[in-house]
């Protein structure tokens, strides 16, 4: 069981940052800083469920049917998917979870750090038993968070075995967007993109993105930055990535909505995922010992 006073008084830093019990009495770091920007993460997962610019709206997506508790993953903000992407492909492990172990995982608390450009809190994760039992590789994962006038988010992966191993990972963001039917994502037209909708068809991308369905795709080979523009919250939310070769792009529509029990029926127009990954021919091999960094900036901007 964490103590959340020793934890608050270690890691605290007063009128910036705090942490405490929160939905579920699971511990969280509350950033708020002045002309900056406010935000929070959850040491369940690593899981970053609030970040909003001080004068803008909140950026992302939280379900109010969101699960709060330890062997769930929490629904919106950034789930952490790790080392598997989507249900794992091996019968040799039946109880694998979906998007992987580090999601339902309680995080250590490492550092907060305050600087002129936002606050950064780092999280740990480790093997252990239960991991092991999973997948049997000896890791350190970090998940650096700077809250500022940008969120960045930076999946630190290093190998702590002799051997070479493969895994995939995202930063699975669910956006806030006013009407995801009136979005338009640019920065992905003519990548090739895995139709999980539809058989898990490849197929190409022709012009800007939108939803006018079920939305589950992989875009391969993508690199560059994303843009999504929401006419109905007027703003351009800027997504940077690093170290990313697969773009996910996902809302469940109406059926798959209401579907989910950790998911309103109703919330679906209000939420899109952009997720950095490296995921399906886009995985990671780290060479024993070699740590391997992810990341993923968020900006948001009037249109
Ligand atoms: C997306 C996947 O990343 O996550 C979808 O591409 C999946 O297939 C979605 O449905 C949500 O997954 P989960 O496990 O959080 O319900």
């Amino acid at each position: 069981m964490v103590d959340l006073a020793s934890l608050n008084s270690r890691f605290a830093i007063p009128g910036v940052a705090t942490v405490g019990a929160g939905h579920g009495g699971l511990p969280v770091v509350q950033i708020s800083k002045p002309g900056v920007c406010t935000g929070s993460v959850y040491l369940h997962g690593a899981h970053v469920t609030a970040w909003r610019p001080e004068g803008a709206e909140e950026v992302l997506w939280l379900s109010e049917k969101s699960a709060w508790q330890g062997d769930k993953p929490i629904r919106g903000g950034v789930p952490v998917c790790f080392p598997w992407f989507g249900p794992r492909n091996s019968k040799d492990y039946p109880d694998s979870p979906m998007h992987g172990f580090a999601r339902f995982k309680a995080w250590d608390l490492e550092s907060v750090t305050d600087s002129p450009a936002g606050v950064t809190v780092v999280l740990r994760l480790q093997n252990d038993a239960a991991t092991m039992a999973l997948w049997p590789v000896p890791f350190t994962l970090r998940h650096r968070i700077t809250f500022g006038r940008e969120l960045q988010m930076a999946l630190e992966f290093a190998n702590k075995s002799d051997a070479a191993v493969t895994f995939e990972e995202a930063q699975h963001t669910y956006f806030s967007v006013g009407d995801v039917r009136q979005v338009r994502i640019s920065g992905l037209e003519g990548r090739r993109y895995i139709d999980k909708t539809d058989g898990f068809q490849e197929k190409q991308q022709a012009g800007d993105v939108t939803i006018t369905a079920e939305t589950d795709r992989v875009y391969l080979s993508t690199p560059d930055p994303i843009t999504i523009t929401d006419p109905v919250k007027r703003r351009r939310i800027l997504i940077h990535k690093e170290n990313s070769l697969a773009t996910v792009i996902w809302n469940p529509w109406i059926a798959k909505a209401k579907a989910m029990a950790d998911f309103g029926d109703e919330e679906w127009p209000g939420m899109l995922c952009a997720e950095t990954a490296s995921a399906g021919p886009h995985a990671v091999r780290a060479a024993p010992g070699q740590m391997q960094v992810m990341a993923t900036r968020v900006a948001v901007a009037g249109m």
